[in-house]
């Protein structure tokens, strides 16, 4: 046996010279060889260069070698996660998304990208020195003065539509009194902003003389197999003044009471209000089948539910988004004072808020409570895993805490800003900014003007910009301030003068009609 490739030693080997033709094609063919080795020695050479030039290129903008390690790794953005006994794990959605999305865990006093606190921060004096100096990228999910929409009393005793009569104590005690004459069969819940102990009674086995609050019971709640359940809408306020607040649209928490409504009985609280351990979607009998085998979510199980029985659940979701839009815009003076009083940037904050809300037999809809830190955990429900993780997610990408740069977010502003929002994106109403009203600097003081490329300030270019990213990173939330539209609605602007919005919400809102106008996908 031979080896396939070696030739076989008896074979003679034609001299060279015979096959070609003499000496003279030897010369020619070393000249040959010659001539194709100098061309490929110049392309290497070439190649060479071209490769050296590349890599220091590289280099200037993007140092390997000693980078590589580590300054990949401090590269990497930090996030602190703050909140007591986190041990027993109430925040680990939390944790588990921001490991997923490639940050690493810091401390208040390292330099970190975003801070996640349970807990309001703004009153925590070992905090105070890191939240008074933040850096333009910095993020907290927590507004300063988020109180005043989150309290209690201070919600309940506001004039807001769509929140059940409330009284405060002792103050308003005549007026409450005299009210309830002439609602002689009204039930009661008295509150205060410290317990949670919620119990309804007759106005005459009330306590009116400490601190409290009182609010009209709504009966008549709309029941499901028995059950009165809350629905919890998650908000997220990403900007005041302009403000600008989302909601998720896609899911909603519905908690059904663990007892039966009737016989109703005022001292068990477990057939009204509704705990920590509520029945979920999938225990109640009218809705499992939809939620379990059809794997339709809460919220389309929901609507399902509430067709069969001959009603209409969209105007439950037109109502919602209308109330939250009318706490925020009420609350939202007491934001700004809060903001501008302590903290220099307003662009470091964002927050998510839960709103609760009981609906009645007509669907009507009463706002009950708004949440901070919203409990996020699936302990006691573990099939909501995936929906608080996608919350989770949805708010971080919303914020721009959750990006497709993988970075600190401090990054080299203007390139890397510029790839996802250019100058360009955010300019709207090309015939009114080309108009005679507008063309001049001077009539940069028309508020019709001021979004035109040559009237924007620099604050409002960043309010643009930060539109433009909420809206292509805002998945599953949608928009509730300002206001969706339609695009024929679009067109027709109410004038600043005849609105009762501020300026600043004004302009918002004419900027969402101008994008609207240009494509429908920004209605909304
Ligand atoms: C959140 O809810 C879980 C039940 O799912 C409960 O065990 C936990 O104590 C709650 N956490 C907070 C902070 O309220």
């Amino acid at each position: 046996m031979r080896a396939p490739w070696t030739r076989p030693s008896n074979v003679p080997v034609p001299p060279l010279s015979r096959v070609t033709g003499g000496k003279i094609s030897v010369i020619n063919i070393v000249a040959v060889v010659l001539f194709f080795g100098i061309c490929l020695t110049a392309l290497n050479v070439y190649e060479l260069r071209r490769m050296q030039n590349d890599h220091m290129s590289l280099h200037r903008d993007w140092p390997a070698a000693e980078g590589r390690t580590d300054k990949g790794v401090k590269d990497r953005p930090i996030a602190v996660i703050r909140g007591k006994r986190l041990e027993s794990g109430y925040l680990n959605h939390v944790f588990a998304v921001f490991k997923r999305i490639g940050y690493e865990r810091g401390l208040p006093e390292s330099s970190w990208d975003v801070m996640w606190s349970h807990d309001y921060p703004f009153a925590d004096p070992k905090l105070t020195p890191y939240l008074r100096n933040m850096k333009p990228h910095q993020k907290v999910n927590h507004w300063p003065g988020s109180g005043f929409i989150t309290n209690k009393m201070s919600l309940a005793t506001s004039d807001i539509h769509f929140i059940p009569k409330a009284f405060s104590l002792p103050r308003k005690k005549d007026e409450l009194l005299k009210h309830a004459e002439s609602n002689p069969e009204k039930m009661w819940v008295q509150k205060n902003n410290n317990h949670r102990g919620i119990r309804i009674r007759p106005l005459d086995q009330l306590d009116l003389t400490g601190e409290s609050f009182v609010q009209e019971y709504v009966d008549k709640p709309l029941l499901i197999d028995g059950r009165k359940f809350d629905i919890g809408i998650y908000t997220v306020v990403t900007s005041i003044d302009p403000l600008r607040v989302y909601m998720y649209e896609e899911e909603v928490l519905f908690r059904y009471c663990p007892k039966d409504y009737h016989p109703f009985d005022p001292n068990d609280v477990d057939k009204y209000v509704v705990g920590d351990d509520y029945t979920p979607t999938w225990k109640m009998p009218s809705l499992k089948e939809t939620y379990n085998r059809l794997q339709y979510s809460h919220k389309e199980t929901w609507n399902y539910y509430v067709r069969s029985i001959g009603k209409d659940p969209s105007t439950v979701w037109r109502d919602v988004k209308a109330s939250l839009r009318e706490v925020v815009l009420a609350k939202e003076p007491q934001l700004v004072d809060a903001l501008h009083s302590k903290y220099k940037s307003v662009r470091n904050f964002f927050e998510m808020v839960r709103f609760d809300f009981v609906i009645d037999e007509d669907l009507n809809i009463f706002l009950m409570e708004v949440n901070m830190s919203p409990n996020l955990s699936s302990a006691h429900t573990p099939p909501n895993k995936g929906m608080y993780e996608q919350i989770i997610f949805n708010l971080l990408s919303l914020v721009g805490v959750a990006r497709a740069i993988p970075t600190s977010l401090e990054g080299s502003p203007e390139d890397q800003n510029d790839m996802v929002v250019l100058d360009r994106d955010i300019q709207v109403y090309s015939d009114v900014c080309n108009s005679e009203t507008c063309r001049s600097t001077t009539s940069c003081t028309n508020t019709i003007c001021k979004l035109c490329g040559h009237c924007l300030t620099p604050d409002w270019r960043d309010h643009l910009k930060s539109a433009f990213m909420e809206h292509v990173s805002r998945r599953n939330f949608r928009r509730v301030c300002p206001v969706q539209i339609t695009q024929e609605e679009a067109a027709h602007t109410t004038a600043l003068s005849e609105s009762d919005l501020s300026e600043a919400n004004w302009l918002m809102d004419y900027w969402y009609r101008g994008k609207c106008l240009q494509d429908p996908a920004w209605c909304t």
